[in-house]
Parts: C-alpha cells; sequence; structure tokens
C-alpha cells in the first residue's frame, strides 16, 4: 500500500512555512520563510506586517514544498494546516489557503493545533513512544505536559506570566542586543560570568510546575538601572546575560524534575523527557536538562534545532497521526487564535493576556508606540485579508 503523503502549511506567528511528509516519517520537503528581517527593527512580531508577508509568499512555498518533493497535489492523501492557537491574520492565511488547495482537489484537510505539532514532532524524530514528558519552551508558551497519546494531553504546569523565550527576547532588548533575543543572549553568556549577578530563581524549592519568568526580567531591569546605562559595558553585559540564563536554567530544571517526579506518582516513568520550542536551541538549557535527565535516569530527546523552532513538519506529521488513528478531518476549520492543548485547562497566562497576538514577542504597536511604516501599507491592504488569502490559495493551486 503506498504511503500517505501530507501536505503541511505553517503561518501562525511569523515562519511562512510549507512541507510534505510521509507515513513512514520521510520528509520529501520542508521549506521555511522567517520573516525576521520584517519585524527586526520594531523589536517584535507585527501581527499585520506578519499577515501581509504570509499572503505575498505562501502560495510559492507551497508551490517550491511540492516541487521539492516531486509531487503534485493530486499525490497527496490530505492537507494539514495549523489552525491555532497563533495571530489571527496569520492564521486565516493559513487556513484559507489550506482550505482552497484542499477543496479544488478533493482532499482531506486537518486542522492541526499548533502546540500538538510541537508535542509530537519527537514521534516522527525518533519514533518515541507514549507517554512522555514535554518541556514546551518557545516566545509564546512555556508549559509542562503529559503526552499521553494523541489528541490526549495533560497539564502539569505553564507560566503565569511572561514565557521563556519571551523573557530572553525582553531582557535582550533592555541590553541593546536586538531580536531575537534568544540567540544574541546566549552568545552574550557564553562570554560572561553566570555569578556576577544575583538574580532571583524563579519558583524555585516551590510545589509544582509553575513558572514565572517577569519578575526575573524586572529584576534585570532593575541591575541595569542601578548599573546606569553608561556603565553596560560588553563584559558587564555579558556577565548579566550569563546570570540570567543561569536563573532561567534553574528555574526550567527545578519545575522538570518536579513534573518528572509528579508523572512517576503510582506508575512507571515517562518513555522520555521531550524539549521543544525555540527556546530548545539553547545549549547552556540543553546542557542543565541533559544532566537533570541523567540524575532522573530519564532519556532525553531534542528534536534538531530547526524542527524545534516553526515549521510544517512538524504540522503535516502531527495529521498523520491524526489521520492514522481515523481521526476527524475538516472541511471549514475555525481560526482559534487560542486552543489550549490539554482541554479544560488553563491556557498559558502569557495566551490570556494577548489573546489575539498569542506570541510573547509580539509588537502591540498600540501599546509601545510603534508605527507601521506608511511603506509597509501594501497594495490591496484594503482588500478583507480571507479575500486577499483567497486569491492566494487560487494561486497556489494553480501550480
Ligand atoms: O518556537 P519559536 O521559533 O516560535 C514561537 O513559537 O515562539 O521560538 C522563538 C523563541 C524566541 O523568543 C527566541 O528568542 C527564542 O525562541 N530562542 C532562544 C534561542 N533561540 C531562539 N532562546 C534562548 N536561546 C536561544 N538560543
Ligand atoms: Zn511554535
Amino acid at each position: 500500500m503506498a504511503a500517505l503523503c501530507v501536505l503541511g502549511i505553517e503561518t501562525s506567528c511569523d515562519e511562512t512555512a510549507a512541507a510534505v511528509v510521509r507515513d513512514d516519517r520521510a520528509v520529501l520537503a520542508d521549506i521555511v520563510h522567517s520573516q525576521l528581517d520584517e519585524h527586526a527593527r520594531f523589536g517584535g512580531v507585527v501581527p499585520e506586517l506578519a499577515a501581509r508577508a504570509h499572503i505575498s509568499r505562501l502560495d510559492r512555498i507551497v508551490a517550491r514544498a511540492l516541487e521539492k518533493a516531486s509531487c503534485s497535489l493530486a499525490d497527496l492523501d490530505a492537507v494539514a494546516v495549523t489552525a491555532g492557537p497563533g495571530l489571527a491574520g496569520g492564521l486565516l492565511v493559513g487556513v484559507v489557503t489550506a482550505q482552497a488547495l484542499a477543496t479544488v482537489h478533493g482532499l482531506p484537510l486537518v486542522a492541526v493545533n499548533h502546540l500538538e505539532a510541537h508535542a509530537l514532532t519527537a514521534r516522527l524524530t525518533h519514533a518515541l513512544p507514549f507517554p512522555y514528558l514535554l518541556l514546551l519552551v518557545s516566545g509564546g508558551h512555556c508549559q509542562l505536559v503529559v503526552v499521553e497519546d494523541v489528541g490526549r494531553y495533560r497539564r502539569l504546569g505553564g507560566t503565569v506570566d511572561d514565557a521563556v523565550g519571551e523573557a530572553f527576547d525582553k531582557v535582550a532588548k533592555m541590553l541593546g542586543l536586538g531580536f531575537p533575543g534568544g540567540p544574541a543572549v546566549e552568545r552574550m553568556a557564553a562570554r560572561g560570568d553566570p555569578e556576577r549577578f544575583s538574580l532571583p530563581r524563579p519558583f524555585v524549592g516551590r510545589p509544582g510546575c509553575d513558572f514565572s519568568f517577569s519578575g526575573l526580567k524586572t529584576a534585570v531591569r532593575q541591575q541595569i538601572l542601578s548599573l546606569g546605562r553608561e556603565r553596560l559595558d560588553p563584559s558587564r553585559v555579558a556577565d548579566l546575560c550569563a546570570s540570567f540564563q543561569a536563573a532561567v536554567c534553574a528555574s526550567l530544571v527545578d519545575r522538570t524534575r518536579n513534573a518528572l517526579r509528579l508523572f512517576r506518582e503510582g506508575r512507571s516513568g515517562p518513555a522520555a523527557l521531550v524539549v521543544a520550542g525555540g527556546v530548545a536551541a539553547n545549549r547552556a538549557i540543553r546542557s542543565a536538562l541533559a544532566r537533570l535527565a541523567q540524575e532522573e535516569a530519564v532519556r532525553l530527546v531534542v528534536p534538531p534545532p530547526h524542527l524545534c523552532t516553526d515549521n510544517a513538519v512538524m504540522v503535516a506529521w502531527a495529521a498523520i497521526e491524526r489521520l492514522g488513528r481515523g481521526m476527524a478531518t475538516d472541511s471549514t476549520p475555525l481560526v482559534r487564535t487560542r486552543w489550549p492543548l490539554a482541554r479544560g485547562e488553563e491556557e498559558d497566562e502569557a495566551s490570556r493576556r494577548a489573546p489575539a497576538d498569542q506570541r510573547g514577542s509580539v509588537v502591540d504597536a498600540a501599546a509601545d508606540g510603534v508605527a507601521v511604516p506608511a511603506g509597509a501599507a501594501t497594495e490591496g491592504a484594503s482588500e478583507p485579508a480571507a479575500a486577499r488569502a483567497n486569491r492566494s490559495a487560487s494561486a497556489a493551486g494553480a501550480v
């Protein structure tokens, strides 16, 4: 029997991505266009710019993915798309595009939860059995989840304020290190002394698995103010970054240790500790978690960095997992800016506070006083997003 072959589409934040994946774990195409350059000067993702960039690129990216995979839409078994959580405009572009492709070519459409896609990636990369513990650390999310099965998630804890990537981004901004902040802070931290500044280690020693990063971020701000900006030479910046990163590591390790122990209560241990999301690219965090995994005698699984950050491979794979279990497809999916992974559980505080601007590093133009330059008001800006997305979808369908 021929393998199941799925086209995945991801547009929930600032990556426009398309991929073709088979159920035998072959990744036939993996195309990601990051909009970093477009948003960098604003110090975060500008939702309207992101949506416009998705509209202008998605059809070409889908075409490139199909070309790379040497297949046509007729060879596909389904189309999968991130339907949430994320930025409304971007989600709409992806969903309408996918819907048009699926309808025109008579294919089933799978609406994928972005968090589920992150959660299941380790099963693509490491053929991991259930259940396992997932630490999801990205710009918009920070949570510990028991992955019981496809569609069955138990949230053990999450952030009560900022997501961890958001904290990296804000600290980088305060120190003038640019956007995205995580890699910049990590680079500086590598040259710094982690013990030079005494910063709080949020929630360390507390029971439970929740996180908090806003107090740590404020402590960094206070250090900057008490030092005086003029005395912030590269060596002090490096020390602050190293001290901040050490505090983050201590907090992540402490909370994850609690989660592993909670997981084991009354049952055997998880098949692995899986770390996903953009922050999983941080080497200091990976090493700290590797030490924890060794102490706790659990396997640590971290998908390769390009599959930890946002991509469409994970979207296609999540759909393959769902289709393989006969789970429902949906020809008219709703866009869901909020979509908690574990049903009935609370979302991250970050997503509660900013429903439309799901991601931590999203620029709230009104609050931050950021003006979108007039030049960015592209042709067709007054046209409803869905209509533009529809045009984009027909263009992709014609490929
Ligand atoms: O998963 P992702 O690509 O997008 C979201 O879904 O948010 O994660 C992006 C986040 C950003 O906040 C970025 O600063 C952070 O991941 N990040 C890092 C590193 N690389 C990316 N944080 C710490 N260290 C890194 N090396
Ligand atoms: Zn993500």
